[in-house]
């Protein structure tokens, strides 16, 4: 069990995945080193000795490659494979689900990140390491695997949403927040009564929160109560001095502040779907009005770039999970198995396996799978499959693709689905507001048509039967592990 970002760290150690490194440069340096490491060897970077930054002000990137550290992060056994975890993560959701509020956010009256404090002209956000990750980057992002507190002013509900941070000055900065997401929501709300949002936000915190920042967990809950319950343990927090908003008990470096209606040019950055999509941007404002620290504090960072970067993996599970229990929900039965690959950088290419108990069954899974807002935001292609198809493995998807769906009549093709200005392929307009980007979808049924199904007129799939497997690897050791 890991209380915090050190102890967690110390927990990575153990499992021999962790790496220190020391004088690594801010200016790409750090976000060449971390994208080479999530496409290679895949260890938790911890950098110290920072050029340009105090030693012992470190950042650490890698933290969830894969699933034994997302496992560890939930407080899971670490032996759990892609498929046992995703089923895991949504029965966890789903049995807390009549009760998440017993896993509300746990109020502590004291924290660390206390430790160090400052306000008014004191401020100086230039002193945290802050990687420019990417040479075609507009600037210095200190916020990536961030955690944005904001509370709705109408019902309370607190949302925390991981959207990137451009350094602006030492006391402002800007921040993306998409069309769709929960704080867009709120932030629009206070500025239509003439008020500034106001917000806390931490950059270094247990991995825990940055899975839940970084996820489409359903409105009116808070990501607080959400991660709480998947862990099976409630999350500490402590109230912000300044705004009452819930913070991290184990942030390591927090601030409280306001999002105003001020807009600053922002990027270009280089985003999750692999290109400098949106461009420079025109971004909200935050200006900081408190800033808390730990000794020596540990920034969570991370950068996106060509797939599978820093964040794909652990967005897999995740997502997955997500849309298996909304499957469920909406009385999709004969679920086996979801993926999100991440070579879709876990949106854009989804696959979902059923046992098919009727005609059109796959057709109902397949758009659920691809309207449901974790299915949705930033989509593309869903494929569904029969259970005989392990939906983590690409060869096995692509197999049944090629096998079992016709183009003519086993492609769905829905037009002018939620869009994203960071699409590629989408066109922008000078006039064109963020609200109004669509694209379309695909949904591709790899499944064997029903009718051959039911009467076994399907073909047999040419492979030794399961015992002859299983005597054949007994006798021959060569082919045992
Ligand atoms: C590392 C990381 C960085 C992200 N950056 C952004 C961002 O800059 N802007 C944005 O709108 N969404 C970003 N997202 C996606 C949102 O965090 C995600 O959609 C989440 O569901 C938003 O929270 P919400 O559902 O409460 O709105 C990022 C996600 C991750 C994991």
């Amino acid at each position: 069990m890991t209380t915090d970002l050190r102890s967690w760290l110390e927990s990575v150690r153990s499992l021999g995945l962790l790496r220190e490194l020391r004088d690594a440069d801010w200016d790409v340096e750090i976000g060449a080193i971390t994208d080479i490491n999530a496409k290679k060897n895949k260890y938790t970077l911890l950098f110290d000795q920072i050029k340009g930054y105090p030693d012992g002000f470190r950042l650490v990137t890698g933290a969830l490659l894969d699933s034994k550290r997302v496992a560890l992060t939930l407080d899971l056994t670490p032996t759990l494979n892609d498929l046992e975890l995703v089923r895991t993560i949504k029965d966890r959701a789903k049995s807390a689900a009549g009760n998440m509020d017993g896993y509300s956010a746990k109020y502590v009256d004291h924290a660390p990140v206390f430790e160090n404090r400052a306000e008014g002209n004191k401020i100086n956000m230039l002193k945290f390491p802050a990687p420019k990750w990417f040479e075609y980057d507009g600037g210095r992002y200190l916020g990536t695997a961030d955690a944005i507190i904001t509370r709705d002013p109408e019902t309370g509900w607190i949302n925390v949403g991981a959207y990137r941070m451009m350094l602006q000055d030492e006391t402002t900065m800007s921040i993306l927040i998409e069309a769709p997401r929960h704080a867009r929501l709120m932030i629009r709300k206070y500025w239509d009564a003439g008020q500034p949002c106001p917000v806390a936000i931490s950059f270094g915190h247990h991995p825990l929160i940055h899975m839940f920042a970084g996820m489409e967990v359903p409105p009116g809950v808070s990501e607080f109560t959400y991660a709480g319950a998947v862990r099976k343990r409630s999350y500490e927090v402590v109230k912000g001095p300044m705004t009452g908003l819930p913070i991290p008990a184990d942030s390591e470096l927090a601030i409280e502040g306001y999002i105003v209606n001020e807009f600053r040019q922002e990027g270009p950055f280089g985003e999750f779907i692999g290109y400098y999509g949106g461009g420079t941007t025109q971004s909200a404002t935050v200006k900081v009005a408190a800033v808390y620290h730990r000794d020596k504090p540990i920034i969570l960072g991370t950068c996106s770039g060509r797939p599978p970067h820093d964040y794909t993996y652990f967005r897999c599970p995740m997502r997955a999970a997500l849309i298996w229990d909304i499957l469920e929900t909406a009385g999709i039965q004969g679920v086996q198995g979801v993926w999100c690959h991440e070579a879709g950088y876990s949106r854009a290419f989804t696959v979902v396996s059923i046992k098919q108990l009727f005609g059109g069954h796959a057709r109902m899974a397949g758009h659920v799978a691809c309207q449901c807002r974790p299915g949705a935001v930033s989509g593309r292609y869903v494929v569904v499959v029969d259970d005989d198809i392990d939906p983590s493995n690409l060869d096995d998807v692509v197999w049944a693709m090629c096998s079992r769906s016709d183009p003519a009549t086993g492609i769905d093709v829905i037009a002018e689905s939620l869009g994203t200005p960071l699409d590629p392929i989408v066109d922008h307009a000078p006039d064109k507001d963020i609200l109004e980007y669509t694209s379309s979808r695909g949904i591709i049924f790899a499944t064997k048509p029903y009718r051959k199904l039911i009467r076994n007129e399907f073909p047999r799939v040419v492979e030794a039967s399961k015992e002859l497997r299983e005597k054949t690897v007994r006798r021959w050791k060569e082919l045992q592990d």
